[in-house]
């Protein structure tokens, strides 16, 4: 039951970008409306910026004439040619420069796909959003706060919700599932099972969390990747992927250090 609630609860992690119908719009403020509601939980907006992409700060001076570095010669924005534009490359339906945004996540309506395609041809026109004194706001109301990166907070907004159906020392799971009970994530238990320890189906010895770095902890390859065809499955299994928020909340506590609180 706990499985097909978590299957069943995927779409509403993403609120449509505010300002209602004006969410859609060709303008920079449109696109910033956009970034804030589907991309800054990745890209800068609590703190970190996956692929080295900060769309939280200044989306205008990060993109526009900037080359993406793993694309080489590509550019995020080419003003005047979406088609070449990594950005407008990465949300459309067949992307073909790596994974489509965002990413593992459901993909964006082409309303907004052929918003950015606009922006971009009409030159990416960087103006100062503009108020346009409706119910439209300028942008800021989908940001994320803050987060706060505690064991407490993973705990009780990914552990305990995701988790604990199989990762429990008492898990009442049968067949492959059962092997979970082994390493528990239950509430006063995880710091233990996680922090400096060796992760069992890692097939390079890593640790389950290194403070301060989750690129080498088990733990993130397990639930964002990468990992090898040897080491088991994604968590959470059998399930989709946790949310960017959620995500980021547990690369957040590993990357801050790991604290046992
Ligand atoms: C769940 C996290 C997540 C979300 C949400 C997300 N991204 Fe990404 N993005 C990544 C990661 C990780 C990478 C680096 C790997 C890659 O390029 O596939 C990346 C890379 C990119 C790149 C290429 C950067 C480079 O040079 O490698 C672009 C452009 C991009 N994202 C745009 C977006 C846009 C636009 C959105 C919102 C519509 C978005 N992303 C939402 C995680 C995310
Ligand atoms: C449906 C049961 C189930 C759920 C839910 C689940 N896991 Fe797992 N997990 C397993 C099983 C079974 C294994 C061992 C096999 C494997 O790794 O594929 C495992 C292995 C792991 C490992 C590797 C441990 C090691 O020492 O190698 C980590 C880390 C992990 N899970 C984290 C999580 C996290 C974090 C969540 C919640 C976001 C989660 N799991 C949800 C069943 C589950």
């Amino acid at each position: 039951m706990i499985l097909l609630a978590l299957l069943a609860c995927d779409d509403t992690q993403f609120p449509s970008p505010p300002g209602g119908t004006a969410g859609a719009g060709s303008d920079y403020t449109a696109m910033q409306a956009l970034f804030d509601a589907e991309c800054t939980s990745c890209h800068g907006g609590a703190g970190f910026a996956l692929g080295d992409l900060d769309l939280a700060t200044d989306a205008c001076a990060a993109l526009v004439n900037v080359d993406a570095p793993n694309y080489a010669p590509a550019k995020y924005v080419v003003p005047g040619d979406h088609a070449s534009s990594v950005l407008w490359n990465k949300i459309a339906a067949t992307p073909t420069f790596g994974d489509s945004m965002p990413q593992n996540q459901a993909a964006l309506s082409s309303d907004y796909v052929d918003g950015v395609a606009k922006w971009i041809d009409d030159g990416a026109s960087c103006g100062a959003p503009v108020d346009t004194g409706d119910s439209g706001d300028t942008g800021d109301t989908g940001t994320p706060p803050p987060a706060d990166y505690t064991l407490a907070s993973v705990q009780d907004e990914v552990f305990t919700p995701y988790c604990v159906y199989c990762h429990a020392a008492d898990a009442d799971v049968g067949g492959e599932y059962a092997y979970a009970a082994e390493y528990p994530l239950t509430e006063g238990d995880s710091y233990a099972t996680l922090v400096n320890q060796t992760a069992i189906w890692s097939l390079t010895g890593m640790k389950r969390v290194t403070p301060g770095d989750p690129e080498n902890s088990f733990l993130w390859r397990k639930i964002w990747g990468p990992i090898d065809d040897q080491e088991g499955r994604m968590m959470p299994y059998d399930s989709p992927q946790l949310p960017p928020e959620k995500l980021m909340l547990v690369y957040g506590w590993i990357a801050t250090g790991a604290d046992a609180q």
